[in-house]
Formats: structure tokens, C-alpha cells, sequence
């Protein structure tokens, strides 16, 4: 799928569409927990995604480019699983960390998003990686802006996980999204200050880095989608969906229940004198 740009009433729906992706989080969040299974998750998701949301499940049956469709509404991914981890009848068990992926359609748009859920007690370690991992996103997102170069989203974001000996995951990468799952252009984590395109007012994107505790280096598992780490190293990742404006950025994917942006994106937005209301919209203006 080629780059799109939304006009107003594109955005208006893309709104919509990626607050309730939010909020389809924010009901999973209290059934994720010791003794779950994530097929259980999987249910619950699909059932309020079309019966109160009044959405569909992008990821059932969604099959890009002759690979097998993927079999369930949501993706799970357990500790060393990297990402596109699907759904399985084993229960959560403490000490597990648990990234819980979600993307609906709504009204004909796409709304991606995914958080780490945290089962029980978790080690430092695989603490600090979800934590470190939510701010990367957030050093990703503080750089989007109309003229940006693709290279400086990614280069926040490599240069952020490697100051903190974690590495990141090169072959899966956010993406363009609209009416269509996954569009141009593709979102590396990772990259030089100034190269590849440039962003664009209009444009939405998904920026969902994967950072690992060991090795960058992943393999899938063979069931066709699970992807996880090569030395079997702790994995996490966060996903946010964003629109690019001409003075920064809106995040599309946020509501009541999203967690707390980090303190160095409120820091910034304060001392440019803003009063956004950040659980609806965080905008950020950035000269
Ligand atoms: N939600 C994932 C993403 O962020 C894609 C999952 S594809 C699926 O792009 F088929 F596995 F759902
Ligand atoms: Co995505
Ligand atoms: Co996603």
C-alpha cells in the first residue's frame, strides 16, 4: 500500500478508530493477570470489539501477501516472544511479561496500538525493559513533525535503547496506516539523523519498537507469525498510533486508561506553556 495523506474528515474517523483501539486495552487490562490464558484474552477482545465497539478485528484472518492468515483477533507476546505472538491456551504465569497487541477497524479505519502488562512479580530486569521500552516509543514519537526525516524517528530511538544495553529489533517495523492495515512508508526503529523520507502533514503512522534485553537478532518459531528472540533474550514493545501535523504530532491511540506519558514529554510540553488535554489528544508542538 502506497503513503496516504488524510484530509480533515479522514482524521476526524481515524480518531475515533484509534481511541477505541486504546480503549479495547484499557478493558483487556484487568484480565490480564496470573492464570489467564491469552485465548481467553483473545475472546474477551473479539467479543467487545464488535458488541460495544461496534468494530472489527483487523487481525483475523488478515493475510498480507500470501502468508497464512493469522488465526485469532489479537497478538500476545510472552517474554522472549518479540511480537506477533498468537494467541494459545496456556495460563499467564508470575513473573511473565505479556505485550498485548490490538488493531480495529472502525467506520473503514485502522487503530493500532499495543501496551506490556506486567503478570504478578516481575524482575527488575524485565521491569525496567517495559519501562525503558514505553519510553522509547515516547523518544520516537517527540521527534515526529512535517518535514522530519524518517532517519531521526529511528535514530531517537536506537540511540535512547543502546544508551541503556538494549537492542533493537531491525526486521519488523511500524508502518503507514489508514483504511489499509499496514501502508508505505515502513517506520525502522532505528537510523541516521536526516535520511529516508520526510514525514508529511496528513500522514498517519504506527511507531512500535521492539527492544531486547539480549541480541537484536529474532527467529520465527514455525507456526507462521510468532516471532521471538534468537538467544531467548526478554523482549517488550509499545505501539502507539500517530497523526503528523505541521507543528508536531497527535497521538491518535490514547484514552482514559492509557498510562501516564513520560515525564519528559510533559516536562516539554509545559515549558512551552501548553494546557494540552493529554488523554484525549496529546499534541505537541515543537518551535
Ligand atoms: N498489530 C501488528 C502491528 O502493529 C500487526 C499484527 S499482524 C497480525 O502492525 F496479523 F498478526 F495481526
Ligand atoms: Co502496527
Ligand atoms: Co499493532
Amino acid at each position: 500500500m502506497p503513503i496516504t495523506y488524510k484530509n480533515t474528515d479522514d482524521i476526524a474517523k481515524m480518531r475515533v478508530a484509534g481511541r477505541l483501539a486504546s480503549e479495547l486495552l484499557d478493558y483487556l487490562t484487568p484480565f490480564v493477570k496470573l492464570g489467564m490464558t491469552t485465548n481467553q484474552l483473545d475472546r474477551l477482545a473479539e467479543e467487545h470489539t464488535t458488541r460495544v465497539l461496534g468494530a472489527v478485528s483487523a487481525p483475523l484472518h488478515y493475510s498480507p501477501k500470501g502468508q497464512y492468515p493469522y488465526p485469532k483477533s489479537i497478538c500476545t507476546s510472552v517474554n522472549h516472544q518479540v511480537c506477533h505472538g498468537i494467541p494459545n491456551d496456556k495460563p499467564l504465569k508470575n513473573g511473565d511479561i505479556v505485550n498485548v497487541d490490538v488493531t480495529l477497524i472502525k467506520d473503514g479505519w485502522h487503530g493500532d496500538c499495543s501496551r506490556m502488562f506486567m503478570v504478578g512479580h516481575v524482575s527488575v530486569a524485565a521491569k525496567r525493559l517495559c519501562h525503558l521500552t514505553y519510553e522509547a516509543l515516547w523518544k520516537g514519537i517527540m521527534q515526529v513533525k512535517e518535514g522530519v526525516h524518517l532517519g531521526s524517528v529511528g535514530f531517537a530511538i536506537q540511540t535512547f535503547a543502546q544508551r541503556h544495553g538494549l537492542s533493537v529489533v531491525r526486521e519488523y517495523c511500524g508502518h503507514g496506516i489508514g483504511r489499509a492495515f499496514h501502508e508505505e512508508p515502513q517506520i525502522l526503529h532505528y537510523g541516521q539523523p536526516g535520511t529516508l523520507e520526510k514525514l508529511e502533514s496528513g500522514m498517519t503512522i504506527t511507531i512500535e519498537p521492539m527492544l531486547n534485553a539480549g541480541r537484536r537478532e529474532v527467529r520465527e518459531v514455525g507456526d507462521g507469525w510468532t516471532i521471538v528472540t534468537k538467544d531467548r533474550s526478554l523482549s517488550a514493545q509499545w505501539e502507539h498510533t500517530v497523526l503528523v501535523t505541521p507543528t508536531g504530532y497527535e497521538v491518535l491511540t490514547l484514552s482514559a486508561g492509557s498510562p501516564p506519558l513520560p515525564a519528559f514529554v510533559t516536562d516539554f510540553a509545559k515549558e512551552y506553556g501548553q494546557q494540552h488535554p493529554f488523554h484525549t489528544h496529546a499534541q505537541h508542538i515543537s518551535s
